[in-house]
C-alpha cells in the first residue's frame, strides 16, 4: 500500500506534537527578519506552535532598524568586540527603532486576517518590563555606557503568562533598578531567557542555511565537547560563530538543545521541529555517554545486553565467534564500565546500501533518546560512506522505524547476498530509508 507524503509526514510529526507540548520554547530572530519580509512566515510557524500546547518567548532583535534611525538622525556608532557601544545620544534613538520594530512584530503576530494560515489563531502578545538590566561597564579601556547586559529575568511573571497561553515577547533592552534603559544584544536576551525558564529548546534564525563544515557541507549536530572545535576553526561568518557562542552558553547553563535554522526557507522552524532530520543545525549538551567504534574488550559487555533479546527472538542469534569476525561493524555505548547500547552497520557498497543491525538498548536506560543517537550515527557513517539507503530487518521494533522515517520494503528491495541470507521463518519486516 502506497502511502499518501502528506500522511507520512503528519505521522512522522506526531510523536514531536505529543513530546513538546507544555515544553518551553525561545525564538530569537534579528531585526533582518522585520526589514526582509521574511517575519509573516515566522509567525505562522510560531502560531502553530502556540496551537500544539508549546509555550513559546520570542526575542526579537532590532540592527538594521536601529541603524537606519541613527544614520537618518546622522549619527554613528561605534562597536567594540561585536557590541555597540550606546552613548547617551544613542539612546534616545535607539528607543524609538527598538519600540518600532517590537510594534511592528506584535502587528504581524496579531493578523488574523480569514485569507491567512492564522486566521482564528486568536494568538495573544505580551511584552513588558520582564529583564532587568546592569551596565556592561568598562571593559579593556572601553566604556559601554548605555550597552548592558541580563541581570534578571523575570521568570514567574513570564511562566505566568505561558500557563495562560501568551506567547511573551521580549525585545533587546532592559531596565536597571534605578530606572536606567540599556541595550542588550537580542541573542544574550534569549539566551539568558533560554537558561532562567529552563526551556527546553532555544532557537536561533541565521542569515545561512545551518552551520556547514570546511567542505561546504551542512553540520546537522554538534555536542558541546565538538564546540571547541568548531569555534576555532575559522571558516564560518562572524554572525554563525556568534551563534555557536550563544548555543554553547545555553547548553552550559542547561538548555538542552539549540537549533540554529535559516531564516529564508518557509516553514524552516517546523521543519526543524518536527521532522526527524530538521533541516538546520542543532546543538547538543553530551547527555550521552560516548558513543565509539567497538572493540574486542567489548565483546562480553555486548553479549550480556543482546543475549536476552536473542532469547526472546527480538534479535538475531550472534554466536561469540560471529561477533568476533564482526566487531569492526559495531559501535557501543558505555556507561561506568558497561555497555548499555550497541548497534551494527554492514555496508553494501556496491549496491550503495548498508544494513543496520543489533540495535539495543539497556532496558534500564530506554526512553532518553539513546535509540535515536545510535540511529543518528548509523545515518552520519552511511552518508560518509556515500551510501544511498540503509534498511533495518525488525520482528518487534516495527513501528519504532516507521516513526522514524523508514518505510517498509519488500525482501527484493534487499542486496543480493543479504536475500540469500533472509530468514523466511522469521518473516522480519524489511524497512529502508536515505541516510
Ligand atoms: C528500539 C530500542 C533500541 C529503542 O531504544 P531507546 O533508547 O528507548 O530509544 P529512544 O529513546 O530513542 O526512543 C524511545 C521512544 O520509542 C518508543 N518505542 C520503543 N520501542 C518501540 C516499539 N517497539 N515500537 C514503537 N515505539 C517504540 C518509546 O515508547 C519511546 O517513545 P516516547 O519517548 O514517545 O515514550 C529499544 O527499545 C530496544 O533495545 N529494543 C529491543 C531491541 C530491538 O527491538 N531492536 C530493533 C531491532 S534491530
Amino acid at each position: 500500500m502506497r502511502t499518501d507524503p502528506f500522511i507520512r509526514h503528519f505521522r512522522e510529526s506526531s510523536p514531536y506534537i505529543h513530546r513538546f507540548r507544555g515544553q518551553t520554547f525561545v525564538i530569537n530572530f534579528g531585526g533582518d527578519a522585520i526589514a526582509d519580509g521574511s517575519l509573516p512566515s515566522i509567525a505562522q510557524d510560531i502560531a502553530l506552535l502556540n496551537s500544539l500546547g508549546i509555550n513559546v518567548v520570542l526575542v526579537h532583535g532590532a540592527g538594521p532598524q536601529i541603524d537606519a534611525t541613527l544614520a537618518r538622525a546622522g549619527l554613528q556608532s561605534e562597536r567594540v568586540d561585536g557590541k555597540r557601544v550606546t552613548t547617551a545620544a544613542i539612546m534616545e534613538h535607539l528607543r524609538e527603532a527598538v519600540g518600532g520594530a517590537r510594534l511592528q512584530v506584535e502587528a504581524v503576530l496579531s493578523e488574523g486576517r480569514l485569507d491567512s494560515p492564522m486566521a482564528h489563531a486568536g494568538l495573544q502578545v505580551v511584552s513588558g518590563n520582564f529583564i532587568t538590566a546592569q551596565p556592561l561597564g568598562i571593559l579593556h579601556g572601553t566604556d559601554y555606557q548605555h550597552t548592558g547586559e541580563v541581570r534578571r529575568v523575570a521568570v514567574e511573571a513570564i511562566h505566568r503568562h505561558l500557563h495562560s497561553d501568551e506567547v511573551v515577547l521580549l525585545s533587546p533592552v532592559g531596565v536597571s533598578p534605578t530606572g536606567t534603559l540599556f541595550n542588550i544584544r537580542a541573542e544574550d536576551v534569549a539566551v539568558a531567557t533560554a537558561i532562567a525558564l529552563r526551556a527546553a529548546k532555544l532557537v536561533f534564525y541565521a542569515d545561512t542555511s545551518g552551520v556547514t563544515g570546511r567542505d561546504g557541507r551542512l553540520i546537522r549536530q554538534i555536542t558541546l565537547s565538538e564546540m571547541p572545535g568548531m569555534l576555532s576553526s575559522q571558516h564560518l561568518p562572524e554572525a554563525l560563530q556568534e551563534h555557536l557562542q550563544s548555543a554553547e552558553k545555553a547548553c552550559l547553563g542547561g538548555v538542552d538543545r539549540v537549533h540554529i535554522i535559516p531564516r529564508h526557507v518557509d516553514g524552516a522552524l517546523l521543519l526543524e521541529l518536527f521532522t526527524r532530520d530538521g533541516l538546520g543545525t542543532m546543538v547538543s549538551r553530551d547527555t550521552f555517554e560516548n558513543l565509539r567504534p567497538a572493540h574486542r574488550e567489548d565483546i562480553p559487555g555486548i553479549m550480556a545486553l543482546i543475549r536476552p533479546l536473542e532469547e526472546e527472538g527480538t534479535l538475531v542469534r550472534r554466536p561469540r565467534e560471529r561477533l568476533e569476525r564482526e566487531i569492526g561493524h559495531f559501535a557501543v555505548m558505555e556507561r561506568d564500565g558497561k555497555i548499555i547500547a550497541c548497534v551494527a552497520l554492514y555496508p553494501y557498497p556496491d549496491v550503495g546500501m548498508a544494513e543496520m543491525a543489533c540495535l539495543a538498548v539497556d532496558p534500564q536506560y530506554r526512553r532518553e533518546g539513546r535509540g535515536e543517537r545510535l540511529l543518528d550515527y548509523c545515518l552520519d557513517k552511511a552518508r560518509a560512506l556515500r551510501l544511498r539507503q540503509v534498511f533495518v530487518l525488525s520482528t518487534k521494533s516495527t513501528h519504532w522505524f516507521l516513526e522514524r522515517g523508514f518505510q517498509r520494503g519488500e525482501v527484493n528491495d534487499l542486496p543480493v547476498p543479504r536475500l540469500e541470507l533472509y530468514n523466511y521463518q522469521r518473516r522480519s519486516a524489511i524497512f529502508l530509508r536515505t541516510p
